[in-house]
């Protein structure tokens, strides 16, 4: 059905279209002696019930690519010249094919009818049939990372000789983020993207870029590989600070009243926490909670002797299979004390006249 409507477009642009054929017969294939080689041979054309070949004298690039598009072969690597693929037993039937290269057939190029070329001149294409779509994998297996970090995913294609190289690419990017060259016979290749940043967090997959004997005019890409999802986090220094009641000296909480510790980052992500850590002489203590907006409160009621030291915050956040740690925020030094009036309520005078004093605190 479409190749008629082809036809009548093309009818259009005054290219002559001899052959009315029936809606889905081939119009084109390619012969050869080889068995399950479908996609090399001579260049076969059907003029109502007869095949016949074509000439090579004309014969091109372009031509050839259209064939190999027609008849789902990928593209061209060769055209073999001096009848390669053997003799064929009809007549030569065009010469001096002219297409374009974007054709979707053969029987949409301009051609002339053949009366001079031999069977000895039948046009041959080598293309290099569907290429298979190769796979993309990641080494690490994690598919969350924290800015600054790399990323290495492997493209592994199936055998093919004439690979140039790999890309990565990025949906929604249409230049590849990474090229890898490939080694000959190299069917494997690792393709790294470090120092992650937030925009690199997407959707990945890998492809090959083959190359003809002819040059690299001729090259074509493979499909798409598989996509995979990365995911890449921002994890900042958390800042801390801490209110007490206003009468106490900077660094000083006063003993038996209350005063909070707050720690703070952005960006955050669902399933972060913060981790309060004081830090004393006689060991670490460990406060958690769920970081529920981009501040968070410690509240400590009570004020003791054993609350003194130095506070630090952490953010905290796992997805799946990792768990991101933060760095220490600043430490931040907190001294319990009591006051002077209560200091002195705790003292005995012993002798008024020596000022010596027994405290109890
Ligand atoms: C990857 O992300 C896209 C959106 O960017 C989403 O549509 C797709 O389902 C995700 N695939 C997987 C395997 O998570
Ligand atoms: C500590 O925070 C609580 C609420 O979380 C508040 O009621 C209290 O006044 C705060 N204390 C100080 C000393 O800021």
């Amino acid at each position: 059905m479409s190749r008629i409507l082809l036809g009548l477009v093309m009818l259009g642009c005054n290219v002559a279209v001899e052959d009315v054929h029936a809606f889905d017969d081939p119009i084109t294939r390619l012969v050869n002696d080889r068995q399950g080689e479908r996609c090399s041979g001579r260049v076969e054309v059907r003029h109502g019930h007869q095949w016949g070949t074509v000439c090579q004298q004309g014969w091109d690039l372009e031509d050839a690519a259209v064939v190999c598009r027609e008849l789902n072969c990928g593209f061209v690597l060769d055209i073999p010249s001096g009848a390669r693929f053997g003799r064929a037993g009809g007549e030569v039937l065009w010469r001096d094919v002219k297409c374009s290269g974007d054709e979707f057939a053969l029987d949409l190029c301009e051609r002339t009818l053949n009366d001079v070329c031999t069977h000895s001149e039948d046009a041959g294409v080598e293309c290099t049939g569907k290429l298979p779509a190769p796979t993309l994998s990641i080494q690490s297996r994690f598919y969350a990372y924290s800015t600054g970090e790399a990323v290495h995913f492997k493209c592994t294609a199936p055998y093919w000789q004439s690979v140039i190289d790999f890309h990565l690419y990025k949906r929604g990017v249409d230049t590849p983020l990474v090229t890898q060259r490939a080694d000959p016979r190299q069917m494997m290749v690792d393709l790294t993207l470090s120092d992650l940043e937030i925009s690199h967090q997407g959707s990945y997959s890998c492809l090959y870029r083959i190359h003809s004997k002819l040059g690299n005019s001729a090259s074509g890409n493979s499909p798409h590989s598989n996509f995979i999802n990365i995911t890449v986090l921002e994890i900042h220094t958390p800042q801390i600070w801490y209110n007490t009641s206003p009468e106490a000296r900077p660094g000083w909480v006063t003993r038996g009243h209350g005063f909070n510790v707050t720690c703070s980052t952005q960006p955050q992500y669902p399933g972060g926490s913060f981790q309060l850590r004081l830090i004393r002489p006689n060991g670490t203590v460990r406060h958690s909670l769920p970081a529920l907006a981009p501040s968070v409160t410690f509240t400590f009621s009570n004020a003791q002797s054993n609350n003194e030291g130095y506070y630090c915050c952490l953010y905290k956040v796992q997805t799946g299979e990792r768990t991101f740690i933060s760095r220490e925020s600043q430490p931040l030094p907190i001294s319990i004390r009591v006051t002077y009036a209560r200091l002195l309520q705790s003292c005995t005078l012993l002798k008024p006249s020596k000022l010596a004093l027994i405290c109890n605190f």
